[in-house]
């Protein structure tokens, strides 16, 4: 590493401006395409004696990673919120630092909440097949009608900062909106969302129901058969957090017996490859985990990891340490 440009490695591309600050600021190979393997992230790390890992949710740190990490290696900072793609309390043993990108993503992530909400709710992902097939016939007044989203019951499990801009924007569409969350909030946090510590008591009064919590063992299949069961006939599911938080068999059987009338999905098992079942679906509105995905949100997720880099060269504070 030199004084004057720290050396580092990324997993994968980050966006152009970001790009551009590594190119003038920072020493690094050249930018990857597709997701390092890990056996290739720890080889540029070790080539470059570099100081800190720039990665995504697409590569695990694990324990194992860890026993090979190089000795130069202070910094891990991952280019997301979530952190379960990497063993927290296996890095701080280790004594290296962790950052990741809360905060910069928020709005962006409940923007895609609604926008997954209207789309499973309006039959966004019919509508687009009908008119990419060239439409040719007029809709009979009683065809392919959605469900109205205005003034429902949204019901946010995990009242982080994510879901809190989701209960803000709910406010929009006049919506109730009922929250579950360990803790209740302070009121000015709730933006009018009501706490229910329970979610069994919260599922039933919920029509349409949208995931805000991180994805661990905890969670693990909190949606599965049992609580699919409790929300009324005809709810709408949102999951635009992990896909680990589903029981993907329960919720295609909610989904075919109508319990379910749609569900809008970021997330799902087995990122990039879907159960074919959820892709064949038609109540099933699917994107590929971009909730982060604007120019905006992106590059302020690199520039956020960069500034944790220069930090730690610094020996100053860091700015969004884990
Ligand atoms: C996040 O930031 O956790 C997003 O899901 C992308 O990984």
């Amino acid at each position: 590493m030199s004084a004057s440009r720290p050396s580092i490695v990324r997993s994968l591309r980050l966006p152009e401006a970001v790009e551009a600050r590594i190119a003038a600021e920072f020493d690094a190979p050249p930018p990857p395409d597709a997701p390092l393997s890990t056996d290739a992230l720890l080889e540029a790390a070790r080539e470059r004696k570099a100081v800190a890992l720039l990665v995504t949710h697409h590569t695990p740190i694990t324990k194992d990673v860890l026993d090979r990490m190089p000795p130069d290696v202070k910094l891990i900072a991952t280019v997301s919120v979530g952190l379960d793609h990497l063993d927290v309390d296996a890095i701080h043993a280790r004594g290296l630092a962790l950052t990741n990108t809360p905060d910069v993503l928020t709005e962006c992530n409940a923007d895609l909440a609604i926008f997954l909400m209207l789309a499973a709710s309006r039959r966004a992902g019919e509508y687009s097949a009908i008119m990419r097939g060239g439409w040719g016939r007029t809709l009979a007044m009683d065809e392919l009608l959605g469900q109205r989203v205005s003034g429902k019951t949204l019901g946010i499990i995990g009242m982080g900062r994510i879901g809190q801009a989701v209960a803000r924007r709910a406010q929009g569409f006049g919506m109730t909106v009922l929250y579950n969350n360990r803790r209740r909030l302070a009121p000015e946090l709730e933006h009018g969302a009501t706490w229910i510590s329970d979610l069994r008591e919260m599922l039933p009064k919920t029509q349409i129901l949208s995931l805000h919590l991180p994805g661990g063992p905890e969670s693990d299949s909190l949606i599965n058969a049992e609580t699919l069961a409790l929300l009324p006939r005809g709810a709408i599911f949102v999951n635009a957090a992990r896909g680990r938080l589903v029981d993907e068999d329960a919720l295609l059987a909610a989904l075919s017996s109508g319990q379910l009338a749609a569900a809008g999905l970021d997330v799902c098992r087995n990122e990039p490859n879907p159960d074919p079942r959820l892709l064949a679906a038609p109540n099933v509105f699917m994107t590929p985990h971009v909730g982060s995905a604007t120019v905006e949100t992106r590059s302020a997720m690199g520039m956020l990891a960069l500034d944790n880099v220069v930090a730690i060269v610094a020996d100053a504070p860091l700015l969004t340490p884990v």
